[in-house]
């Protein structure tokens, strides 16, 4: 497996924060100090901030995401915002599947799925969520987990569209509770998802794959993750609202 095969990708998910004017002011802060990154950056912000995003982040290296889309390209799905809405507004990454929609939003393995499936047909970039429960973890079924949700998530995803999709490993045990897995966790398992991958779309294409790790990831802990051969990026909640910290994670990723 190659890892310079791959162009790494730090995405921050900031969840539910920052108004837009919150969201403009941390992107002037963050973009010179990503200017001169080797390896893409990505924003992905509450959809009421995506218009000042995209106009703060403009003729910058930071590109900007939303947080989830429905599968349906329009109707009665009161509060949902569908891939071609994305799109329409110039939106180029999507995150589906993070582990705070299946949890408190009932997000299934199947509308993930549905939902990958409809951002990669508008055109949009899926940075498509997987992981484990720590109880999970406790009774020794994390592969099988991360394997049975990539590979419903992928689901009539052909090896074109592939190209269009980073895996995030976020072990939700690790989501905003200090608890980083271990620089070996984060690989044993980013490894035995793109053994998956190659499984379902040949060893080239899992070569290519980005496959990103998420969960406590910060500006202390980054370079050690980040240097591991199947760690091809991260996905950073709470470190990504810290325009310094967020910065120091970026330049561990461009070295
Ligand atoms: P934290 O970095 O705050 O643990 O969040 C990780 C995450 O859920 C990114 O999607």
């Amino acid at each position: 497996m190659n890892k310079a095969l791959r162009r790494p990708v730090i995405a921050g998910n900031w969840k539910m924060n920052k108004t837009p004017d919150e969201a403009k002011a941390l992107i002037e802060e963050m973009k010179p100090l990503v200017a001169d990154a080797d390896c893409d950056v990505v924003v992905c912000v509450p959809y009421v901030d995506i218009p000042a995003a995209l106009e703060a982040t403009a003729g910058s290296n930071i590109k900007v995401g939303a947080e989830n889309c429905h599968w349906a390209e329009s109707g009665a799905f009161t509060a949902e915002i569908s891939a071609p809405m994305l799109k329409a507004v110039g939106v180029p990454y999507v995150i589906i599947g993070h582990s705070e929609r299946r949890q408190y939003f009932g997000e299934t393995d199947v509308t993930v799925n549905k939902r990958t499936k409809a951002a990669l047909a508008s055109g949009l970039k899926v940075i498509l969520c997987v992981g484990e429960l720590l109880e999970q973890r406790e009774q020794g079924i994390t592969e099988e987990v991360v394997r049975y949700q990539t590979k419903i998530a992928l689901g009539d995803v052909s090896a074109e569209d592939l190209k269009n999709v980073i895996i995030a490993y976020e072990p939700v045990w690790a989501i905003g509770t200090g608890r980083t897995a271990t620089a070996e966790q984060a690989n044993e398992v980013n490894a035995a998802i793109r053994a998956c991958i190659a499984e379902l779309y040949g060893k080239d294409a899992a070569d290519a794959t980005v496959i990103q790790y998420g969960g406590s990831m910060n500006a202390k802990n980054a370079a050690e993750l980040l240097a591991q051969p199947d760690v091809d990026g991260g996905l950073i909640g709470g470190a990504s609202l810290k325009a310094q910290d967020f910065s120091v994670i970026v330049k561990a990723a461009s070295v």
